[in-house]
């Protein structure tokens, strides 16, 4: 049986683990090709967590070609048109064309808003805002030329609801709505739809560090994953604490599959129920 995507190929940001690497995989089961980047390494305002690194992306890379599927990857920083032009350039040039676009590469960190230094606002907008468009404006030719094609941003429940401690990365999850409307209305005529998805917490590194286990049980001096887990659970009308990559995978899968043929514009949340809360 023909796969969901059988044929096309998907240039995915933020390839090299966790989410990235999940879509690269399901989108490789149902058929697609990969063009992979990632920045593979350190963002200096970000310091929750550990940066991804090339040999995560290589781990991408193998696992695709497991699948029997071809995947062009490069080290690009979403921060740098001209590398990410050329790594995009040179994926559709090996591969032959472009079809699905998941700009999901972002980072995250948490400060009081008032303790937030100017350096940690602007690396946050450059990377989870201009990033997006950057990824979207290098993809874009492509995707007219090949007469059509979706485009996924990975935005958060934080571009759909205030957070508190995190005004940078709300204020940039809301921005990419945004670039998401306008370009479901300039490109809807060439048959290009965009939509943005809109995860909970999602079971990797970006959130389970302590720092982040911290912020949602501020009295507790010893935060573990597993309270993390049990407040964070009282946030979901569904039982569960949090969601994994897989999921927002298949959200991604289905609104990039030709069954959403007429969806676009759209803000789909894949988060048990927090923003209904
Ligand atoms: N984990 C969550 O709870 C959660 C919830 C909602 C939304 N999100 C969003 O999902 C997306 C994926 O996050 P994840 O959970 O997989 O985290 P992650 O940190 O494991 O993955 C993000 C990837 O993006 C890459 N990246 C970061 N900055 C980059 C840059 N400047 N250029 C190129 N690549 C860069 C990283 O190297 C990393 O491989 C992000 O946009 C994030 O904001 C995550």
């Amino acid at each position: 049986m023909a796969g969901r995507v059988e044929g096309k190929v998907a240039f995915i940001t933020g390839a090299a683990r966790s989410q990235g690497r999940s879509h690269a995989l399901r989108l490789a089961q149902e058929g697609a090709d990969v063009i992979a980047v990632d920045l593979c390494g350190p963002v200096e305002t970000v310091t929750m967590y550990p940066p991804a690194t090339e040999e995560d992306l290589a781990e991408t890379v193998r696992q695709v070609e497991a699948l029997d599927r071809r995947i062009v990857a490069t080290k690009a920083d979403v921060r740098d048109p001209a590398a990410l032009r050329a790594a995009v350039d040179d994926g559709v040039a090996q591969l032959g064309r472009l079809d699905i676009v998941l700009a999901n590469a972002g980072v995250f960190e948490v400060a009081p808003a008032l303790e937030l230094t100017d350096r940690a606002w602007q690396e946050m907008i450059d990377i989870n805002l201009t990033g997006v468009w950057n990824t979207c404006r290098v993809a874009l030719p492509h995707l007219v030329d090949g007469g059509g094609g979706s485009i996924v941003i990975t935005s958060s429940t934080a571009g759909l609801k205030g957070t508190p401690n995190t005004i940078h990365y709300t204020a940039a999850k809301h921005g990419v709505i945004g670039i998401m409307r306008t370009l479901a209305n300039e490109f809807g005529k060439q048959s290009i739809r965009v939509n943005t998805v809109h995860p909970t917490g999602v079971d990797t590194v970006m959130i389970q560090n302590e720092r982040t286990w911290g912020l949602f049980t501020p009295d507790d001096p010893n935060p573990t994953r597993e309270k993390f887990a049990e407040l964070f659970e009282t946030l979901h009308p569904l039982p569960v604490p949090y969601i994994d990559p897989v999921d927002i995978s298949n959200a991604i899968l289905f609104l990039v599959s030709d069954e959403a043929r007429y969806v676009t514009g759209v803000t789909l949340p894949v988060d048990a129920g927090y923003t209904v809360r």
